[in-house]
């Protein structure tokens, strides 16, 4: 059975039974709790609580999907023969009111734990025709929070006549699933193994769990259930690695012919990554440094460093887009859109290939590397850990170790999910520089750019009118910027012209925009700017633009941030108005494009 069959009978197995068909969702959930979505049930959230009626969206309080999801916790696990970071989840669900449970009925009310477990029973050994002696199940064993699951056991043991052998009782970590993020629907979940290798997870929505609180039992259990559409072919094919499935087969040759045999590891990961990055942007995400754009950047930039690494001159690129379409673009039309995702590739393609080359040079900066400088070198260069592994002479990396690094990047993740909050405070972001505005994400991203251009213009300015040139104050909204600085006259058109040049120069060599926590004392020695009406603590932050090189930096500020990460993302720099603002303090207004 090919996959697509195998997606097309489990659909219209649920169809007949009374449930709708759905169209996966979108890998960018609208869940803002979570930053993919990683289960078939997500888009659902909200019919559970009875927020939305499945009835009036559906027709029914069943539905089915194939859903496109994706598990960050498995990017470094990939390269064996099950983990996958992206992958199709079937999927079939009752948001209640349970309005029968007997598996006879093909009405289009809920249902719960009995119709459930009969419809998977009868999936595997019917339509796919899976002998009972090859199936085992588990089932929750209970703990001081909630009970152990007795409906399931029995519907199991007396119902379907699954004998107590073959019945394991699991604990919490395996049988009790959800929620998603940090509130929602969960329960108790009972697995179904086909020779010992779990396929299908049926999840029995019978509390909500709140937000920093306990399980509340709801007036309205839910059924969810997911089997790994890639686990379940290869079994069903009669292979042990979902990489020699029908799914993977196009993707996989294409790789082997250029990596060679004894690194199949290799060409796991390679498959892995270039479906998941091609899945991803076409959904439309796009590489960056933060959240969902920072997953996808952190899988393009794995899978060429694997290339430099493993001297893999092929590009996989253009060839991968149309494997995945050939094979996905039915199912999920927006993998037809070759030319868009292809772009967006080859465009991380060029960033990664002037990050490895300014990277290389800091590389051999320094003596030691750890993993706070192996981090330095992944934020501000990209370059992931395993290329500056490859890239740095033995000596400077003996007490270079994962862990370290992962520590570091976790801080990372802690100082940007707190800075993501601080944003959409609702009071606006105030800046060391003045206080910047924003009403909605949009016009934050706007300020953001105008922000990192206040920096290129100061240095701008300065190496037109000369160092006395000091920043006195700025204001920025989405509309425009205004930078004030000492000088005594009228600057000319030629000046002006010069310095929006110089901005424009700077942006168009797309420079890194990167920040060091250093002590005050060490900043204000190595020349970084400081605004003088400001106090400040020991430790600043300090922005550079450009990479930090054995001839210095271009720009350095005593600064809180937020930043763009590549100055090409500010745009075209325009000054509009050169004025007056008082005694020896000139005004410019500018704007990007
Ligand atoms: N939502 C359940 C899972 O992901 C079915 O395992």
């Amino acid at each position: 059975m090919t996959s697509e069959q195998i997606r097309e009978k489990f659909l219209e197995f649920f169809e007949k039974k009374g449930h709708k068909i759905v169209p996966s969702s979108s890998l960018i959930p609208d869940d803002p709790s979570v930053l993919l979505t990683t289960a078939g049930m997500q888009q659902f959230k909200r019919y559970y609580t009875a927020e939305l009626d499945a009835t009036a969206d559906f027709g029914s309080q069943r539905t089915v999907s194939a859903q496109k999801c994706f598990r960050t916790s498995d990017i470094e696990e990939t390269g064996d023969k099950t983990h996958l970071t992206f992958f199709e989840m079937l999927g079939n669900f009752s948001f209640g009111p349970v309005g029968s449970d007997n598996p006879e009925d093909f009405k289009t009310s809920g249902y719960f734990k009995r119709s459930s477990i009969f419809w998977s029973y009868e999936f595997i050994t019917e339509i796919l025709g899976i002998g009972v002696d090859r199936i085992t199940v588990s089932v929750f064993k209970g703990d001081d929070a909630t009970p152990f699951d007795e409906e399931s056991y029995n519907i199991w043991h007396k119902e379907l006549g699954i004998p107590k052998d073959k019945i394991i009782l699991g604990s919490r970590v395996d049988n009790f699933w959800g929620p998603t993020g940090d509130e929602g629907p969960c329960g108790p979940c009972t697995e179904i193994y086909v020779d010992g290798v779990e396929i299908w997870n049926n999840v029995f929505n019978e509390y909500y769990k709140e937000k920093n609180g306990g399980f509340v039992k709801t007036e309205n259990p839910g059924v969810d259930t997911g089997m790994g559409l890639e686990r379940l072919t290869a079994m069903m094919q009669g292979v042990d690695d979902v990489f020699g499935t029908d799914i993977f087969q196009p993707l996989v040759a294409k790789v082997r012919e250029s990596v060679s045999s004894e690194h199949d590891r290799v060409v796991r990961i390679l498959a892995d990554h270039l479906r998941a990055s091609i899945f991803l942007i076409g959904d439309g995400i796009r590489p960056s440094n933060k959240e969902a754009g920072y997953i996808l950047r952190r899988l393009l930039r794995r899978i060429m460093a694997y290339q430099i690494k493993y001297d893999i001159h092929a590009d996989l690129f253009p060839e991968s887009v149309e494997i995945i379409k050939n094979k996905f673009g039915k199912t999920y039309p927006e993998l037809n859109e070759t030319k868009k995702i292809l772009e967006v590739l080859e465009d991380e393609k060029q960033k990664f290939q002037e990050a490895v080359g300014r990277g290389m040079k800091e590389i051999e900066k320094f003596k030691e590397i750890g993993g706070k400088e192996a981090f330095y070198l992944y934020e501000t260069f990209g370059l992931p850990f395993e290329l500056i592994k490859e890239l740095a002479p033995k000596e400077a990396i003996e007490n270079l170790y994962k862990e370290d690094f992962d520590k570091e990047f976790e801080k990372h993740q802690e100082i940007s999910r707190s800075g993501a909050e601080k944003k959409f405070g609702g009071h606006g972001l105030l800046l060391d520089t003045g206080e910047l505005k924003a009403g909605s994400e949009e016009e934050m991203k706007k300020v953001i750019r105008f922000h990192t251009a206040t920096h290129l213009l100061q240095w701008a300015l300065r190496e037109v009118l000369g160092k006395d040139v000091r920043q006195m104050g700025s204001d920025i909204n989405p509309e425009r910027m205004r930078f004030d600085f000492s000088f005594s006259r009228k600057m000319t058109s030629e000046e002006i012209k010069k310095a929006e040049d110089l901005v424009n120069e700077k942006i168009k060599e797309n420079l890194p925009v990167h920040f060091k926590e250093m002590l005050k004392n060490e900043a204000e020695k190595i020349g970084a700017l400081s605004f003088f009406k400001a106090k400040y603590p020991e430790t600043v932050k300090v922005y550079f633009i450009g990479p930090i090189s054995p001839m210095g930096f271009l720009s350095a500020e005593f600064c809180g941030g937020p930043h763009v990460n590549w100055t090409s993302e500010i745009g075209k720099f325009k000054i509009t108005k050169e004025e007056a603002s008082s005694a020896g303090i000139r005004r410019i207004r500018a704007t990007v494009l």
